[in-house]
């Protein structure tokens, strides 16, 4: 279930946010501590104004409620709240026995036991929840995994406590994981807001949607990507999309990441059939991979990791995603000469991508080391980036690598004083904004260009096809352009 947690000041706020949200959520849980003291009083009439069940809640301030109110008072108020047809109400695990739990269990309003932590994933939560359960209860715990060790630690409650009714959220950026992939840990529920207003918190629309988290059976497979940051990736919604159009069952996860050694244990345990790798992480997993192709040897990176038979398996798919929207004119010889700026991991994967079709290649770069080490092992040429001037009107294709240009600094162009012929082919790797000051400057002189987000489609689609054995559906948005 999808529960939409209503944080208005007032009733009818909170009603909007429901029939804004109805068509995503399953229940919605009514959070007293943000209402107004009037519309605390009028709570009881809530459940009979929407059609789906609610919780009643209460928060404290030292649980993150919003409001200082002594502990009398509160209850006096969820006692009167209580009048009304709630289907469960939260009671936190240190509450003695009161008139709220006498009046809830009175009236079969069922009780979830919760626990909250914002500090860390407490070292004995599997017998905290088991205690929070003892009376017949839903134990409810909402902690703070502190790195993916302790996402790891949340996934194993289901098998900890199987037959357990229980509410399992990993708050902050790791949690993320832990509430699109709830049903996997056996967790009753998932909380959505109305809109992302804090880190970790996921949309009741994306989880719906995008993610189809209330899809998830035992059946389901579990993909996704790794990195540090990884939140914002655009690839969840690019998979996701596409597993949907061919009814695969299966959901792709942004995983934030600190170790990998902690996500290869995780991914052995969920049985993770395949996960995307960023920065920046692209070199770190190929020492647990039992397979790997050719270019992962020869360009030492590895951006797609996938199941078979015993092993993990490396590929590369950003060579390719790389070459393919420039791969016509490589082969009808528009293309033979081009410059790289930039030489860390893309330039390497793109560069020996270039060579490997046999365009002759000068690798620019600030630091002159790094694009020395590239040129070495893939035979070409290379420079200061500060000469780039002197390739002016000799190149057939320009292809830009580094982070300059990338949002927000939207305004810098890495080869500033160079100019454009109308002839060179341009390609910028970034997508974030697809227009970048050196494409818009190429465009201005008539160059041809070529965007970030043409890579990472193709790139994306290759992995599809390693995740799922299918084509990337071509009548699906992926999201990407
Ligand atoms: P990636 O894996 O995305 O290629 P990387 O390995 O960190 O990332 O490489 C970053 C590239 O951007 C390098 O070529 C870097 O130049 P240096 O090798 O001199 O560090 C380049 N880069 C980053 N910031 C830059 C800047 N302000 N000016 C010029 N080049 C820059």
């Amino acid at each position: 279930m999808i529960c939409l947690t209503l944080s208005g000041s007032t009733l009818s706020d909170d009603l909007r946010a429901v029939k804004e949200n109805r068509e995503y959520i399953d229940m919605c849980e009514l959070r007293l501590d943000f209402l107004t003291e009037d519309e605390q009083k009028r709570a009881s009439i809530f459940p009979s104004l929407v059609d789906l069940p609610v919780i009643l809640t209460f928060r404290r301030l030292q649980d993150g409620g919003c409001l200082n109110i002594s502990e009398k008072s509160r209850r006096a108020i969820l006692v009167s709240a209580l009048d009304g047809d709630f289907k469960y109400v939260d009671i936190e695990e240190d509450v003695k026995r009161s008139e709220v739990e006498d009046k809830a269990r009175e009236k079969g309003v069922r009780i979830i036991r919760s626990l909250h932590d914002f500090e860390k994933v407490p070292e004995d939560i599997y017998s905290k929840l088991y205690h929070l359960s003892e009376k017949g209860d839903i134990a409810k715990v909402a902690v703070t995994p502190r790195s993916f060790q302790d996402v790891f630690t949340l996934f194993r409650v289901e098998e900890e406590l199987k037959g357990v009714d229980k509410i399992v959220i990993g708050m902050g950026e790791y949690g993320v994981a832990t509430r699109i992939l709830y049903k996997k840990l056996g967790s009753m529920l998932t909380f959505a807001s109305s809109n992302e207003v804090a880190p970790g918190q996921i949309s009741a629309k994306e989880l719906k949607l995008e993610y189809r988290a209330d899809h998830v059976n035992d059946r389901t497979a579990i993909y996704g990507i790794i990195g540090n940051p990884v939140l914002h990736s655009a690839s969840p919604r690019m998979h996701n999309r596409g597993f949907k159009a061919i009814n695969f069952n299966a959901i792709y996860v942004p995983f934030l990441v600190d170790s990998v050694r902690s996500f290869f244990m995780f991914a052995e345990y969920m049985k993770i059939r395949g996960f995307s790798v960023t920065v920046p992480f692209k070199v770190d997993v190929l020492s647990y991979l039992g397979n790997v192709t050719r270019e992962v040897k020869q360009i030492g990176s590895c951006n797609t990791v996938v199941r078979v038979p015993g092993m993990w398996k490396g590929i590369n798919t950003d060579y390719y995603g790389f070459i393919k929207p420039i791969m016509a004119d490589i082969d009808s010889g528009r293309i033979k000469t081009a410059l790289v700026i930039g030489a860390g991991g893309a330039s390497h994967a793109i560069v020996w991508a270039l060579r490997n079709y046999g365009v002759k290649v000068t690798i620019l770069n600030r630091t002159l080391s790094r694009a020395e080490t590239i040129a070495r092992i893939n035979l070409c040429d290379y420079d200061s980036i500060e000469n780039a001037s002197r390739y002016e009107g000799s190149v057939d294709l320009i292809v830009q690598t580094t982070s300059v240009g990338l949002y927000p600094e939207v305004d810098q162009n890495p080869i500033e004083a160079f100019h454009f012929s109308g002839n060179e082919i341009v390609y910028d790797i970034i997508y974030k904004p697809k227009m970048t000051k050196l494409l818009s400057e190429a465009e201005k002189a008539g160059c041809k260009l070529h965007y970030g987000s043409e890579m990472l489609l193709e790139q994306g689609k290759l992995q599809f096809e390693a995740f799922t054995g299918y084509h990337y559906p071509h009548w699906v948005d992926s999201g990407l352009e």
